[in-house]
């Protein structure tokens, strides 16, 4: 039985929704099984095919050959994956713990990097594809979120590259690139104040705009109208500028006048 794959976060179970309204199985993956549980339930309680729940730490070595191996003890496939899971932290690179950020990147890059290539041959049978969430921070650098921003930079590159070398399989990939969300990120991230708050959107309106680019086969997607004039923008913008406006956290070594 062919499955998409799913994160759990809001904007996770905001695209889970999409998928499912058109008529898609969805399988659930993230480390906190008894949310996911609980929301297998809603969804089973909605009338909709209850989800399988797989609870993995995406961080770990091995966890994406965990799940695969997981998927196919109980006979599904991927026809879709959705690459929702990740985080960031706010501070200076120098400063914040070294483990914690190798850590991002082991999620949002390496892990994200495992599960679009791990599926190829399922997806192209199905004619799916896969969904990075990527963000607007994919299109600068971002002082005092460093490894954060360039996770980002990373998940976007990657997959407008794989969009073309996937595209002859009939696989379609698309990077979706969200300004400010309201979910736990920010909590996770420890982002005080929020200057980009003017750009937010709630999660459904994300997950709706997502949702078509996907099925419409668009390599990236700017959720937006709002977002959208800033990506442009930043691609105009001298990097010195977008540097002292991208900053969110000062830097570790004042500047001599
Ligand atoms: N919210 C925003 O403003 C915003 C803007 C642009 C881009 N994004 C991107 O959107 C994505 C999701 O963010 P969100 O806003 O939905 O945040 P969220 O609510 O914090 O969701 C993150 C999800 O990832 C899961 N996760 C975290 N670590 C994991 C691990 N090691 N293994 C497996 N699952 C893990 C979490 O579940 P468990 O903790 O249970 O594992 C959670 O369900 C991220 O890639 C983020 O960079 C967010």
């Amino acid at each position: 039985m062919k499955v998409g794959i799913i994160g759990s976060g809001v904007v996770a179970q905001a695209l889970g929704a999409g998928f499912l309204k058109h008529g898609h199985e969805v399988a659930l993956v993230a480390r906190r099984e008894r949310r996911l549980l609980e929301r297998a339930e809603e969804i089973a309680a909605a009338g909709r095919p209850r989800p399988t729940v797989l609870s993995v730490d995406l961080e770990r070595p091995g966890a994406v050959s965990l799940l695969a191996a997981e998927l196919n003890a109980r006979d599904l496939e991927p026809a879709n994956v959705v690459n929702n899971a990740g985080f960031g932290l706010v501070g200076q690179a120098a400063r914040l713990d070294r483990n914690e950020q190798l850590a991002m990147i082991d999620l949002n890059v390496r892990a994200l990097t495992e599960l679009s290539l791990s599926f190829v041959d399922s997806l192209a049978r199905h004619r799916g594809g896969i969904l990075n969430v990527a963000s607007l921070a994919a299109f600068l650098p971002g002082p005092g979120m460093a490894v954060y921003y360039a996770s980002k930079a990373y998940v976007l590159s990657f997959s407008e590259a794989l969009h073309h070398e996937l595209a002859p399989l009939g696989v379609r990939v698309t990077a979706l690139c969200p300004g400010p969300v309201a979910t736990e990120f920010q909590a996770r991230a420890g982002l005080q104040r929020d200057n980009m708050r003017i750009l937010a959107l709630p999660a459904d309106r994300v997950a709706r705009i997502a949702y078509r680019a996907f099925m419409r086969g668009d390599r990236v997607v700017v959720a937006g109208i709002g977002n959208r004039i800033v990506a442009f923008l930043l691609r105009l913008m001298p990097h010195t500028l977008v540097l002292s406006l991208a900053d969110q956290g000062g830097r570790s070594v004042p500047r001599k006048s």
